[in-house]
């Protein structure tokens, strides 16, 4: 495995590769890899002949200045995961590196990216498109993966593809949960265990909204009312949003349709949490 700070090695490595014909997959993340991103990981190396893993914490989507300085950082850790999954290339820069000083383009990829998530943290998608952009750039891979515990974040890269014609396929792999439901995130390591326990209202409420349309409710503002309660019945809990979208548009329609996913968000200890539940197959992830 190579680890390599450097564009231009990534960039020798790759071209390597794609003269041998082989397949090559990226997976972006911030690094604190859990078993969400083992996963990806490991679609990535049963797919691809060569696999790069980026780690970098990327400043510019994060809207609060602490959740930022007390992300996790355990890069021994996580190079030693890369190694035992099989990767064959690491790409952590450094600041500098993916943003050159004078760097003045962003990316915005519009009202998909200031809804939800980008409501409650403004510019945060400007972040992610504008770092995806640009690993995506650096490292030209046929294929990258993504979590689809990050629901709307996947989305805003599928558009993001297609609106700027990059050549990527893009994989979105499922969420990973702990047995109490809790989804899998870098940030749980930050939560203390009775705010663990608060945590996981949020995946009950998911289940609420599964268990209304299972049970035949057609009145989604009635359900979106009991995934609510749920949250707001749970001390400790900051609510963001609960509600349920079409998985397409992230629309709330008043009707059921084939293709709609569940989404809720909150803060716990300051700890900012997000999960979703595909309410049927055609939002569950692609392969
Ligand atoms: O999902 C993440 O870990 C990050 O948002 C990403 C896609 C690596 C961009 O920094």
């Amino acid at each position: 495995m190579r680890t390599t700070e450097s564009v231009e090695e990534v960039r020798e490595l790759v071209a390597a590769a794609r003269r041998d014909s082989r397949r090559i997959g990226c997976v972006p993340t911030m690094g604190a890899l859990h078993r969400g991103h083992t996963n990806l990981i490991r679609s990535a190396v049963e797919d691809c002949q060569l696999v790069v893993v980026t780690l970098f914490v990327n400043s510019p989507q994060f809207d609060d200045p602490d959740d930022f300085h007390r992300y996790p950082r355990p890069l021994e850790d996580d190079l030693a995961t890369c190694q035992e999954l099989g990767v064959d290339v690491v790409f952590a820069p450094d600041d500098q590196t993916v943003y050159p000083p004078g760097g003045q383009t962003t990316i915005d990829v519009g009202p998909l990216g200031q809804i939800f998530e980008g409501h409650h943290r403004p510019d945060h998608f400007l972040g992610v498109a504008t770092v995806v952009v640009k690993l995506l750039n650096i490292t030209t891979p046929d294929v990258a993966y993504f979590g689809h515990k990050d629901f709307q974040q996947q989305l805003v890269i599928r558009r993001l593809c297609r609106d700027l014609h990059l050549p990527v396929e893009i994989v979105t792999c499922p969420t990973v949960r702990d047995p109490d439901g809790l989804a899998l995130s870098s940030r749980n390591v930050l939560l203390a265990s009775d705010q663990r326990i608060v945590a996981t209202s949020l995946f009950r409420a998911l289940e609420r909204a599964e268990a209304g349309l299972n049970n035949g409710e057609g009145d989604l503002q009635a359900i979106r009312r009991k995934m609510r309660d749920e949250l707001e019945s749970t001390p400790g809990l900051d609510v963001d949003y609960a509600t349920i979208v079409d998985a397409g548009t992230l629309e709330e329609t008043d009707e059921v349709t084939k293709s709609m996913v569940a989404i809720v968000a909150g803060s716990v200890g300051g700890v900012r949490l997000i999960d979703n539940l595909p309410l049927n197959t055609e939002s569950a992830p692609r392969p």
